[in-house]
């Protein structure tokens, strides 16, 4: 996705300072691997010696200490070789984790708007599978990487000092094997790139039909869903088997060129040796050395795919560490001396990213001011931006122009922390954690007192925790998937309600409340309301009854601000949302929402009351 492609060197050089710690031990691992590749070099020249001086000349004095130096360098290779293995293999878990602890955080600091883009598949893979890639390249990639090109380099310095005429014959083979790795680098890189990508695709496959599983079934999609899980993993497979038969090529040529030179090397040395040239020491200590070099060439292929492979991987997680942190903390923050909540939108204008080309700005200067205490209620079509305007003042997104003020200081004058503290939502689709009741209420509070939590949920009317099998330390289900949509709207507006904010921002808070609780809920949160600015996005009119005034959203505008009588007597459009807000109504959106999400024990109580509503 960088305009500009670093060298593998340089891509990968990035991981340097997540590595550092664990340098000494790696370094401490490539002198091991190091030892044990010379000592095996070093085996074929004691041969030379046992050859030429024991056997030939008939000296039988020097068999066995050399036969015995042989075997010690022998174990002194293995033991060498150990070593390595134990020196790489546990510091790269650390390496591995704080590079996972650092995503993690990225992720947190990152922007709502890089979630928007980002599927969570793909971010995934990269927290998984592309890290524990990285570490094992760490471990055993570099290290033989290093120590196999090492021992190629020092074996064909030896193999010239054996034979000059020979070790040329054998370098003359760098270059076929050159030209087949260059051609094998082009083939695999492309392939290697394209499956880490399709890996994190079929992630976020798997993620979105674990998630939607619900609807994929009740709607019978289940089948449709398998076949294009299906298609996805075929296209993994495809490229998956091009990766193969890439590494199939190298791995050819990579044992024939090695091969056919040394069937063109025992020629020339066997003439050689006839001639007088070469001792059969020379040429014994020629073969064995070159049979030593073997696995390190042979591994040129395995080792290039797996930097190839590292290097992607490296690439796919710095794409996220890089992105930027466009909503921080302020260099030189302000405070708010005394929190009074008042809030004012000043020229606030705003547009997504990918919003098209020429079209106006979604909020084109919203002027709307909060004073302190007081409910204003949002009204506008659907789609007319109040999700978006209510996500403003805690900076879930930046304006794109003009401000968001609170108390006289604008939002982005204040560190985040401060801000939030300030303000608390609760939005229309509620978002739990798989946690117990309590930690999901008081999630947001700094007062963490039984009076809080029993405050919150008596105000949400979320009187429902108490009966839960272990009451408020029921630990609910991943996203809170085993409440209805109407007990987890309750529990994140109790969570609102618990942080105890100066300004409680509520969008569409209660639309999963069947009418009779939600009047409770509005009784109960009049009381907090007349102490807390309040902005409701209003989803009925009994909502709107709510408010001390009513803001009527417009193209991108607050066309209007009065009360709902007003406004129902002189404004033409608040009269034709209202009406479009009545006919939500009959629909009864709570018998739509909860086919969908299944119906659950817990939810009885309210079933039975919807009947005897409707009946
Ligand atoms: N995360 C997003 N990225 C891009 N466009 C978005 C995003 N969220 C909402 N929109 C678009 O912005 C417009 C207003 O959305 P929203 O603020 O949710 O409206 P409302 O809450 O009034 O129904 C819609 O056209 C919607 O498609
Ligand atoms: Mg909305």
């Amino acid at each position: 996705m960088s305009a500009e492609r670093l060298s593998t060197g340089r891509a990968l050089a990035r991981l340097l300072p997540f590595v550092r710690p664990a340098l000494p031990r790696l370094i401490g691992g490539i002198v091991a691997g190091l030892l044990a590749g010379l000592v095996a070099l070093a085996i074929p020249q004691v041969l030379q010696v046992l050859v030429d001086s024991a056997l030939q000349e008939g000296d039988s004095s020097a068999v066995l200490p050399a036969v015995l130096v042989i075997v010690g360098l022998g174990v002194f290779e293995a033991v060498a070789i150990l070593v390595r293995r134990w020196l790489v293999l546990t510091p790269n878990t650390r390496v591995e984790a704080s590079m996972r602890n650092a995503l993690y955080a990225k992720l947190q600091a990152l922007p709502v708007a890089f979630h928007d883009r980002w599927p969570s598949g793909q971010l995934l893979s990269r927290a998984v599978s592309d890290l524990n890639l990285i570490r094992r390249w760490l471990a055993f990639g570099v290290v033989l990487l290093v120590v196999n090109g090492v021992t190629v380099i020092v074996g064909a310095v030896l193999l010239f000092g054996i034979n000059p005429l020979l070790g040329a014959v054998f370098l003359a083979s760098a270059l076929p094997i050159w030209i087949v790795a260059m051609r094998f680098e082009k083939r695999y890189s492309r392939a290697a790139r394209r499956s880490q990508d399709q890996a994190g695709d079929l992630a976020t496959a798997v993620e979105e039909s674990v998630h939607g599983i619900r609807v994929l079934k009740a709607f019978g999609r289940g089948p449709h869903a398998l076949r294009k899980f299906e298609r996805q993993a075929e296209e993994l497979y495809g490229t998956e088997m091009e990766k193969a038969r890439a590494i199939a090529f190298i791995w050819r040529w990579l044992t024939l060129i090695p091969d056919g030179t040394l069937a063109v090397c025992l020629v020339v040395g066997a003439v050689l040796a006839a001639q007088g040239a070469l001792t059969p020491g020379e040429l014994v200590a020629f073969f064995a050395t070159a049979t030593v070099l073997r696995f390190p060439i042979e591994s040129i292929g395995f080792l290039l795919a797996f930097t190839l492979d590292a290097r992607n991987a490296t690439d796919r997680y710095f794409e996220v560490l890089s992105e930027p942190v466009t909503i921080s903390d302020p260099e030189d923050p302000e405070n708010i001396a005394d929190p009074r909540g008042r809030l004012e939108f000043r020229g606030t204008r705003f547009r997504y990213p990918d919003a098209a080309a020429g079209t106006p700005d979604l909020l084109d200067g919203v002027d709307l001011v909060l004073e302190p205490g007081e409910t204003v209620a949002l009204v506008g079509l659907t789609g007319s931006g109040k999700s978006t305007l209510t996500a403003l003042p805690s900076r879930l997104y930046e304006v794109t122009g003009g401000a968001v003020v609170l108390d006289g200081v604008d939002v982005r004058r204040l560190r985040l922390a401060e801000l939030r503290r300030h303000i608390a939502m609760a939005f229309e689709d509620a978002t739990l954690f798989s946690d117990t009741v309590r930690e999901n209420v008081l999630l947001g509070s700094e007062d963490r007192s039984e009076e809080t939590l029993a405050e919150a949920l008596e105000v949400a009317q979320a009187h429902f925790a108490y009966e839960l099998p272990d009451g408020v330390e029921t630990v609910i289900g991943e996203e809170g998937l085993s409440l209805s949509g109407g007990q987890r709207q309750r529990l994140a507006l109790a969570r609102a309600v618990a942080a105890k904010p100066s300004v409680l921002i509520l969008d569409d808070p209660l639309s999963a409340l069947d009418v009779e609780t939600e009047e409770l809920v509005e009784a109960a949160l009049r009381r907090v309301l007349a102490s807390t600015t309040a902005l409701v996005v209003a989803h009925r009119p009994s909502t709107v009854m709510l408010a001390d005034r009513v803001a009527v959203l417009e193209d991108g505008r607050i066309t209007a601000v009065g009360r709902h009588s007003e406004l129902l007597a002189t404004n033409e459009h608040y009269r034709f949302v209202i009406s479009s807000l009545e006919d939500d109504d009959e629909l009864d959106d709570e018998d739509a929402r909860d086919a969908e999400s299944g119906e659950r024990d817990g939810d009885r109580d309210e079933t039975s009351r919807r009947a005897e509503v409707s009946a």
